[in-house]
């Protein structure tokens, strides 16, 4: 639809309040919640809610990053992260451009570093990547000058997905603060459940880690992170029933079934009757109580589909707020700095 001149004046200027609202923010990548402070966290929680009324519009495109282009290097499948990053970007007018280590010049040996020094060459301004490796957003960080935005790397980190899923808390629930969170499942292998124990104790939320004993990581349980330590200290249960008890949220991950073959479960049918998150189950935790989940869902292994799908999901809200979590990112990393 053609925008009067009145219409460009009024989105130009919401974008201007918008540049001169944001206080200073120091990093030009994000790469993990671990060195992301509260108020950064309540900078992007801000951010967001700003991006959040430019998809409100009739219009939702703000020209903040035209000219700028974002690339997303995607060395493993996605869904949401890839289709999000690529709406928030194109949300902020940046050209956009798709890489798939699948039926690119990977196949013929080359290395990551070769790949991300060629698509700076080519003028990428922010690379969006995800690998199977832990670690390689860093490794990508020390090796060009485009901003570089983690998407998930191995099981170590998961930056974007642990901020949507606190936007979505504070929305729900108006403050993370005190709130008892329960992260259930296979919690050894996931990226997104440790972005989100960092994230989540940052915002002073109380975090309990639930799941077999072969899927639970090392955790401190002190009261504050000692040197060394890989995590902050959380709580650790392996009764269900116990961590549910006045739950304010639960957080069911996905069980990722080439577990099986490694030999840290029986069987999916033992797994299922004593960690899969059902409408009993959730039963004990608060009548207010939210049920998340970062997504792909394994509907009745982790989680029941009339959990997954009833009246207590936000699963839907995390993935439609995700667009507007990372245009946040974006603009900040690209077009929020001083
Ligand atoms: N949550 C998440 O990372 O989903 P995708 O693998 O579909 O991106």
């Amino acid at each position: 639809m053609a925008q009067s001149r009145g219409e460009n004046m009024t989105r130009a200027q919401a974008v201007e309040q918008m540049q001169m609202q944001v206080p200073a923010w120091r990093h030009r990548h994000i790469l993990d919640l671990d060195d992301i402070s509260r108020a950064e966290i309540e900078i992007v929680i801000q951010t967001t809610d700003a991006m959040m009324e430019v998809l409100s519009r009739e219009v939702r495109r703000v020209p903040t990053l035209r000219g700028k282009t974002v690339v997303t290097a995607f060395y493993e499948a996605s869904t949401r992260t890839k289709a999000s990053f690529e709406m928030a970007a194109k949300n902020l007018s940046a050209d956009v451009v798709s890489f798939a280590s699948a039926g690119s010049s990977v196949e013929k040996g080359e290395s990551l570093v070769d790949t991300l020094r060629t698509l700076q060459a080519l003028g990428a301004d922010a690379i969006i990547i995800r690998h199977k490796e832990s670690g390689a957003p860093y490794v990508a960080a020390r090796h060009v000058k485009a901003s570089v935005i983690n998407a998930g790397d191995g099981w170590h980190a998961h930056p974007s997905q642990a901020l949507l899923d606190l936007y979505t808390l504070r929305r729900r629930f108006g403050s993370v603060e005190g709130l008892r969170v329960v992260i259930l499942g296979d919690i050894l292998h996931s990226r997104v459940a440790r972005s989100n124990i960092w994230g989540l104790t940052t915002m002073g939320a109380s975090v309990v880690l639930c799941g077999p004993p072969t899927l639970l990581p090392q955790v401190s349980r002190r009261e504050a992170p000692a040197p060394g330590d890989q995590l902050p200290p959380v709580e650790v249960q392996t009764d269900i029933e116990r961590a549910l008890d006045s739950a304010d949220v639960v957080m069911p991950l996905r069980l990722q079934r080439e577990r099986q073959q490694s030999g840290l479960l029986p069987s999916i049918r033992e797994y299922v009757q004593l960690y899969q998150l059902n409408e009993q189950r959730l039963g004990l935790a608060r009548k207010e109580a939210i049920v998340l989940h970062p997504g792909p869902v394994n509907e009745g292994v982790e989680i029941a589909p009339g959990v997954a799908y009833g009246d207590r999901s936000a699963i839907d809200e995390q993935v439609s707020v995700g667009v507007a979590v990372r245009m946040a990112l974006l603009f900040l990393v690209m077009g929020g700095r001083r």
